[in-house]
Formats: structure tokens, sequence, C-alpha cells
């Protein structure tokens, strides 16, 4: 989602003519996006906070603008903001480019008639003068009303809501006409798409129409939640070729304990049995989930379950964090974080180096195979990069393929976490 607001942001100010430079030095105007969802990811704000402040030092005609979950959509919270960090101008809340575009208009930058429209949402459409962007997620459902005790996400986001399909369908419509190929549609549970919204088409539905629009070759959906995905879904997946047979299904724990703690609503063998639903289904299909270790109350043996879990899924991919309490979260105001920070660190590199030897084992067998990629930017070395149905990374040498083309390339190395070809 944070990568949707920059590429919305990004193309705001790109249509106010402003250019991008590669060193933040060189900036006449800075903007910094920030997530919260964890402590560390705070962490690396307040650093970046810093070194702004010494730009600014240095050129006080720099304008600094932060956005995000540390901005929040509360009011008074901003003022906050404003008296600790007194060198930052503008505060713009997650998703939300208004105050963006009200201070271009006062600065008198000319912004084009759709861009100043004064709509809350949707943000604008992203297009890029500086180049041509081949995949752009874009919002379906924003925020969450839902309340995993662990996460801060609804505190920031604000209440769960569906963007009306008309909207996310013109504006897909307008990004095939740009040159766009592949779409994600975003959502913290992007399930959920339509279910607050009385006559509204469900996800399926939508990924269908999206599927169906000219231009657009490659549709995916993310976050999935294992209690919210539909057989219809998988369904759509398994008999729409444009819809990547990927899925994103973060299970968070192996632990029953641990995930009633957590309020996720289904328990390990649910899980289980949701996957191989999927890959009955669709024997190619891709597998990412998230790990939290360390959550309150996780003891060896519970963490022993999650990973002993992800040994028999197979995910092709765990992003896996260490708890961190966040504000107003349940479990930060009722669990105390007991598990000590080397113990947690222990574990996320337990689940890290399974993870590796597991998918260094699965990808020997890709060497050799021809796989289908969207040429997404060619590397400065010339090396085209892209991405497979599944999501691997590629990189494929002595290719003159552009960015946009859909080619089939022959895996000549396969690492864990990516994999080298040449045209098949
Ligand atoms: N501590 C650690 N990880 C968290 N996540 C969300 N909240 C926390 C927290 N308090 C992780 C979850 C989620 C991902 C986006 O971040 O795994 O899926």
């Amino acid at each position: 989602m944070n990568e949707a607001d920059a590429q919305r942001v990004a193309s705001l100010l790109e249509s106010a003519g402003l250019h991008p430079v590669a060193d933040a030095k060189n900036a006449a105007f800075l903007l910094i996006n920030t997530c919260v969802v964890r402590q560390q990811a705070e962490d690396k704000i307040y650093k970046r906070l810093r070194y702004t402040a010494q730009l600014k030092h240095r050129n006080p005609d720099l304008v600094i603008a932060l956005m995000g979950c540390l901005v929040g959509r509360i009011p008074h919270e901003h003022d906050a903001l404003r008296e600790r960090f007194p060198w930052i101008d503008l505060f713009l809340p997650p998703s939300d480019v208004q105050p963006l575009k009200a201070y271009l208009q006062e600065q008198g930058f000319p912004l084009p008639p759709d861009m100043a429209a004064d709509d809350f949402l949707p943000a604008p459409l992203p297009r890029s003068q500086s180049g041509q962007r081949i995949v752009v997620h874009v919002p379906a459902v924003m925020g969450c009303s839902h309340a995993c005790t662990y996460c801060v996400i609804p505190y920031r986001r604000g209440r769960e809501h569906s963007r009306p399909s008309a909207d996310i369908l013109a504006e897909i419509r307008s990004l095939a006409g740009q040159g766009v190929r592949e779409v994600v549609l975003l959502g913290q549970i992007v399930d959920r798409y339509g279910l607050d919204a009385p006559g509204e088409i469900l996800l399926p539905e939508l990924l269908r129409q999206t599927a169906a629009i000219p231009g657009i070759l490659r549709v995916r959906f993310l976050t999935s939640h294992p209690a919210w995905i539909t057989p219809e879904l998988i369904e759509a997946v398994a008999s729409t070729p444009q819809l990547c047979p990927y899925f994103e299904i973060p299970v968070q724990a192996g632990s029953d304990a641990i995930l009633a703690a957590m309020r996720r609503g289904y328990n390990a063998a649910d899980y289980e049995n949701l996957i191989a639903g999927i890959r009955a289904a669709i024997p190619q299909a891709g597998l990412s989930t998230d790990i939290i270790v360390g959550f309150p109350g996780e003891t060896d043996a519970m963490f022993a379950e999650t990973a002993t879990l992800m040994e028999r899924v197979a995910p092709d991919m765990i992003r896996i964090a260490k708890y961190s309490p966040r504000p107003l979260t349940w479990s930060s105001r009722h669990l105390p974080d007991d598990v000590p920070e080397a113990e947690k660190e222990r574990r996320r590199i337990l689940l890290e180096t399974a993870l590796r030897e597991r998918l260094t084992h699965k990808h020997a067998a890709l060497v050799g195979q021809a796989v289908e990629i969207l040429v997404e930017t060619i590397e400065p070395s010339g090396r085209r990069h892209g991405r497979t149905p599944d999501y691997k990374p590629v990189f494929v040498d002595r290719s003159s393929a552009q960015p946009g083309e859909l080619i089939r390339v022959r895996v000549t190395w396969a690492g864990p976490f990516s994999l080298i070809a040449e045209p098949a």
C-alpha cells in the first residue's frame, strides 16, 4: 500500500513539473513515506528524519513532507509531530495526497484538471514522465477494521472501506492506455473487497473484469486472510489466464494457542487445509506467507509448531518479523513482551535458514526449464528484470526484449530468492 501511495505521490509531483533527483542532497522537495507496522520500521524513520534536519539546515529552502502511518489520520497527532519535528513543512495521512495538492496549488504549481479535483480518494492516477511503469499497485480496499491483537494498521489507516469498482476499473483502463501491463489490487484483507458496500461486486468479479481490460497482461492481488479467502476467488484464479497463480496468505504462527491470542480466527489445521485446496485446484500456485516470531507467551514448543508448519506447507516466500509492541494494540496493552530479543532473533534465523535451504533445493530443479516473465525494467548492465507468474524475480542475459513484453526464458542459474535466465 505504501508502494501505491508513493507511486501516486511521484506522479502528482511530476505532473506539477518536478523531476526526480538521485540524491536527496540535490532535492528542492523531499517526501518521506513512513511505515510503523514494526518498531524497526519506525526507528528507521527517525534516523532518516534526523538526516533531513541536516539537509534543511544546509538548505533552508528545502521543503520536507512526511507521509504515511507515522502521520496517521488524527489531526491532533499532527500537532505533536509538528512540535517534535519542526523542520517538517507538510504532513500527509496514509493514502491521502490532499494536503500535498493544496500545497502545490498554493505554491502556484500548475496541476492538470483531473489532478486538481478536490477528491479525498481516489488518489491521482499514477503517470510518470521519468519512465514507463509496467507494474502499478492499485488500492481496492482502504484501511482495515479487523482487530488482530498485535496490529497497529487499523489505528493508523482507519476503517475498512472499498473503493467503488467503477473508479478502480476506470483507473486501470487509463493505466493500460499509459502502457501499464500488470496491476496489483491491494487491500489489508483484499478478499473482503466489496463486503462493506451493498450492491458492489466482490473480489473474484473485480479481478475478472480487471483481467479483461485490453493491454493488461497480468493481474495480482494482495493480501489474503486465511479466514476470508473464498473458493470463488481460487476458482477465478484457476480459470483466468491473466490472473497470476500466486497467493499471499499470512499465517503469522503455527501454534493454535498463539493464533487464538492473536485473534486470527483460524487454526493451523484450517490453514493447511486451505493451502491444500489451493494446490489441488492450481498445482503451479506459488505461496507467500508472513510469520511473527516471539509473540507474547510464545514458548519454544509453540515456535517449533511454526517451524514444522512451514516445512509442511513449504511456502515460496516467508516474511519473518520479530514481534514488537505497537501503540494502542490489544497485545501491547495486555500482554508482556516476554520473549527476549536474542530469542526472537534466534527463531527468526532458524526460519530464514530453513527457508533458504528449502528454496535452494527446490529451485535447482528449475535450471534448464522454460518460464514466462513480464519484462519490467532494463538494468544498467543491460540485463532484463521481470518475474515469473509465481513472483520469482528473474534476471535475463542477452535479451533485447522491452519492458512490458511477456517473454519465455530458460533458467541458467537458480538461487533461493532469484533466478538467472536466457531467452528460450
Ligand atoms: N510486530 C511484528 N510484526 C508485525 N506485523 C504486524 N504487526 C506486527 C507487530 N506488532 C507483521 C505481520 C504482518 C506484516 C505486515 O507485519 O506479519 O503480516
